[in-house]
């Protein structure tokens, strides 16, 4: 306390009015107003305000169902909507004066209102608590925010789409431990993240459809006496129903819990493609070109091209990942109900969203127009005897050979082939049949990497039939 605290004259005001200096809103039993540093913990609103559409939205649809349920005067009902309305309008045109006295944007709104309609606007805090007001607001913007990342998850799964169609048939080498592994499809390759996003997307619609239950009427804690319609307020703000207890209502935070935890796995598996342009777009790889739209260059060296963008993304799940963190350590051993320490939980949710929704753009974008080396991806693919497989499945074919045998020959060959510099196809038969006598030429049908790839024909194969099929499921699913 300092030395003007203590010597401020404790206010003599009581009865119904708060003490001036006191919060209007709930400062009926203070003396005094908080501490500036009390003040500035409490305040949220530099970050709530974010919520201010779902606010409005929320006051507006419990107010209708005051007036519906005779709770609330028609013409006090009216007036709120019409004060609502205008708030509204003055937020979206910039003009609205956010203030940190009113805490948060619940308070906000409320104290404009009570400016702009007089003491009508205290009526609409009836059978109402910030608790459930601030857990319906939150809910609103995390299922919108599911929906703007379905969006974005789609764009950037038809760039991916767009890519495979072009690309059913081009060569490029399949990698394990990043090492060439066996000749795949650059379109292949594409449709695996087309995949993996559209997981991610379920992975959201669970989150929304889990998150489809209102708070809102649970009131502070126990529910209300007022004769309230929660299915009706639940139903106005697209809501399947009311949630059954209103302790769960105002202590629950698995929607944000959820949202996070789709958000990293999706930010998770960007970082995967990013990495994977890192390193096609380097000079020693060479797979694939971004364009000048995102590239970066260097301010010292002319030569370079740099995958800023890609980088980012690779780097923006662990921001995403860090927001999971943060409220699950928020959330961990709070008791119920509500506890100021809940809060805390629109930060981690709101940097989240943003990390994730620019990345979602940024990766669409490289993808759909970044250009494919495909003479390069092809030499790359023949490289480090990719085939060798192929020649092992030849000899169990054509030969009768045990597979674990017909790998020892494989491998014989492969060490013959590096000792003379020169691929498996380059081999004569001679070599061959140095091997294994019992080879003959038709083992050169199996060596070329077209001929390896248009033969993984079974169900999720690599062969380019197999990939446009892919590509029309997913062409028609996505159109
Ligand atoms: N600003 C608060 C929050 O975001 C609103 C709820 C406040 N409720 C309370 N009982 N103090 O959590």
């Amino acid at each position: 306390m300092t030395a003007k605290d203590k010597s401020s004259p404790p206010d003599a005001q009581s009865g119904a009015k708060p003490a001036t200096g006191a919060n209007s809103m709930w400062g009926g039993r203070f003396d005094r107003g908080p501490a500036a540093v009390m003040e500035a913990i409490n305040v949220s609103i530099d970050v709530d305000r974010k919520l201010y559409a779902e606010d409005i939205q929320g006051s507006r649809a419990h107010a209708a169902m005051l007036v519906a349920t005779g709770i609330l005067s028609a013409e006090d009902g009216a007036a709120i909507d019409r004060g609502l309305a205008t708030i509204l309008a003055e937020i979206e045109s910039g003009t609205f004066e956010f203030s940190r006295a009113r805490e948060d944007i619940h308070m906000n709104v409320e104290g404009r209102l009570a400016d702009l309609i007089g003491p009508a606007a205290g009526r609409l805090h009836t059978a109402r608590s910030r608790n459930d007001q601030v857990a319906t607001d939150f809910k609103l913007w995390v299922r919108a925010a599911i929906d703007r990342a379905d969006g974005a998850l789609l764009r950037l799964m038809r760039a991916l789409v767009d890519q495979a169609a072009q690309h059913a048939d081009t060569i490029m080498p399949g990698f394990t431990h990043l090492q060439a592994a066996q000749p795949v499809t650059f379109g292949h390759h594409c449709l695996a993240y087309v995949e993996m996003l559209n997981r991610d997307r379920g992975r959201f619609a669970d989150a929304k459809s889990r998150a489809g239950e209102s708070p809102l009427g649970a009131a502070a804690l126990a529910g209300t006496p007022w004769p309230i319609d929660r299915v009706n307020t639940a139903t106005a703000l697209g809501f399947e129903k009311p949630m059954a207890n209103s302790l769960d209502a105002v202590s629950d935070r698995d929607f944000a819990l959820e949202y996070l935890s789709a958000a990293t796995i999706t930010a998770l598996h960007l970082s995967r493609l990013a990495e994977e342009i890192v390193i096609w777009t380097t000079a020693q790889f060479a797979f694939a070109r971004l364009s000048d739209a995102f590239s970066t260059g260097s301010s010292i060296m002319p030569q370079k091209r740099n995958p800023d963008g890609a980088e980012l993304v690779r780097a923006k799940v662990g921001r995403i990942l860090g927001d999971l963190t943060a409220l699950c350590v928020i959330m961990k051993g709070l008791p119920l109900t509500y506890s100021k320490d809940m809060q805390e939980d629109k930060p981690p949710v709101f940097d989240a969203s943003e990390a994730l929704e620019i990345s979602l753009a940024a990766m669409a974008g490289m993808i759909e127009d970044m250009e494919v080396n495909k003479p390069r991806m092809l030499e790359a693919a023949g490289a480090g005897f990719t085939t060798a497989t192929d020649l092992a499945d030849w000899a169990v074919r054509a030969l009768g050979m045990p597979f674990r045998d017909a790998h020892h020959l494989a491998a014989r060959a492969v060490g013959l082939a590096a000792e003379k510099n020169v691929g498996l196809e380059d081999l004569s038969l001679g070599d061959y049949q140095s091997i294994n006598p019992k080879i003959d030429a038709r083992v050169f049908d199996v060596l070329g990497v077209t001929r390896s790839v248009e033969s993984r024909t079974s169900f999720g194969g690599t062969a380019p039939i197999r990939v446009r099929e892919q590509v029309k499921y997913w062409q028609g699913f996505l159109a």
